[in-house]
C-alpha cells in the first residue's frame, strides 16, 4: 500500500523535487501540499508550489497555503539560495492548477482527524504550519502515523554554524514539533549533504528528454550556482527529497535514536538541533535521527518519478 502523506513545504528548489517524488513514487500517496513562508514569502512558495504542481501534471493533488510568518519571529528568507522569486532558474508560465480556499492548518488537521491514523506528515519548510495544528487539535498527536522532517542536523548548521535554516525560522514551531510525543524522523543536513546533485545525476535527467526534465535541469543549473558562492559545495545537495524517499522508501535512510532538543534561547546557538546519540543529558530517545543516504538507489527513486510525470501523465 503506498504511504499516504502530507507534504507541508516553501518551495524552493529542492520542495519542488520532493513535490516530483512524493507524486511520482509508486510507493507514495501524496493526499495534500501545504505551504508556508520560509525560502520565499507566502505568496511565493504557494505560487510555486502551482507552478511546479503545473508543469508536473499533478492536477489532484489539493494545494492549501498556510502561515505567512514565524509564530514569534519576523520571517527570514533565503533568496540567496533561491533567488527573489524562491523557484529561480526556469522560466515558468502561469501556473493552471488552482489554489485550495482551506486554510493548510484546517487541512491539515482535518485530513488527520478524519483518516484512520494513516497519514504521515512530511514537513521541509519551517514548521509553523505543523505547530499551529498541534495546538489547534492536539488530538492529531495520536492520530498521525509519523512526523518526517527535513530540518536541523546532528552536525553543524548552515544559516548559521549551529543552526539549519528550516529550524531557524521557527525555532519555537520546531521545539514544539520535537517535544510532542508523536513519532519523529529528523532528516537533517547530516543526512541530506550526502544527496548531492552531480554531473552523474544531471545527465541523467536531462537525457529523460521531457520538457518537466528540462524544468529540473534549469532548477538544478541555478541551485548549484547559488550553492557554489554560499557554501563552497560543487554540488547541490537536494534536501527536501530525502525525507519523502524515507518514506517511500525506508532502506534508503538509515537512522538511529537520539535524543533531540530545539535551542531556542542560546546567543549563538539559537535553532541548533542539539543530538544525543548516547544518553550523556540522561534523557529518553525522542527521534530517529537519518545519518546514512543510499545515493545510488535516491537517485533512482527521483530519476524514476520525474520520468513518469508530465502534463499529460496524470
Ligand atoms: C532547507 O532549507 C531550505 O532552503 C531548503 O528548501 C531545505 O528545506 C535546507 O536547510
Ligand atoms: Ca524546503
Amino acid at each position: 500500500m503506498p504511504r499516504k502523506i502530507i507534504l507541508d513545504c516553501d518551495p524552493g528548489h529542492d520542495d519542488a523535487m520532493a513535490i516530483l517524488l512524493a507524486q511520482g513514487s509508486p510507493d507514495i500517496d501524496l493526499v495534500g501540499i501545504t505551504t508556508v513562508a520560509g525560502n520565499q514569502t507566502l505568496d511565493k512558495t504557494t505560487l510555486n508550489a502551482r507552478r511546479v504542481c503545473s508543469a508536473a501534471g499533478i492536477t489532484d493533488v489539493p494545494i492549501c497555503a498556510g502561515c505567512a510568518a514565524p509564530l514569534l519571529r519576523p520571517l527570514v528568507t533565503a533568496a540567496y539560495i533561491h533567488g527573489e522569486s524562491g523557484l529561480d532558474g526556469p522560466q515558468w508560465p502561469e501556473p493552471t492548477v488552482p489554489l485550495s480556499d482551506e486554510h493548510a492548518v484546517d487541512f491539515i488537521v482535518r485530513t488527520i482527524m478524519e483518516s484512520d491514523g494513516d497519514v504521515t506528515l512530511v514537513p521541509v519548510g519551517p514548521l509553523t504550519n505543523i505547530a499551529l495544528a498541534l495546538r489547534r487539535e492536539p488530538r492529531i498527536v495520536a492520530k498521525t502515523r509519523e512526523v518526517v522532517l527535513m530540518g536541523g542536523s546532528s552536525e553543524r548548521g548552515n544559516h548559521t554554524p549551529a543552526a539549519e535554516f528550516n529550524i531557524i525560522v521557527d525555532p519555537e514551531a520546531a521545539a514544539a514539533v520535537f517535544s510532542t510525543p508523536w513519532p519523529v524522523t529528523m532528516v537533517g543536513l547530516n543526512l541530506t549533504h550526502q544527496a548531492g546533485a552531480g554531473p552523474d545525476v544531471v545527465e541523467r535527467i536531462r537525457a529523460l528528454g521531457s520538457p518537466l526534465a528540462r524544468t529540473v535541469v534549469d532548477l538544478l543549473g541555478f541551485f548549484g550556482s547559488t550553492y557554489k558562492v554560499a557554501e563552497g559545495r560543487p554540488h547541490p545537495p537536494v534536501h527536501d527529497p530525502c525525507a519523502v524517499a524515507r518514506v517511500a522508501k525506508p532502506e534508503l535512510v538509515e537512522v538511529q535514536d537520539a535524543f533531540v532538543v530545539v535551542e531556542t534561547k542560546g546567543e549563538w546557538t539559537s535553532g541548533m538541533t542539539v543530538t544525543d546519540f548516547t544518553g550523556r543529558l540522561g534523557r529518553a530517545p525522542n527521534a530517529k535521527v537519518a545519518t546514512v543516504l543510499d545515493r545510488a538507489g535516491f537517485w533512482d527513486e527521483m530519476v524514476s518519478a520525474i520520468a513518469a510525470l508530465g502534463p499529460a501523465s496524470r
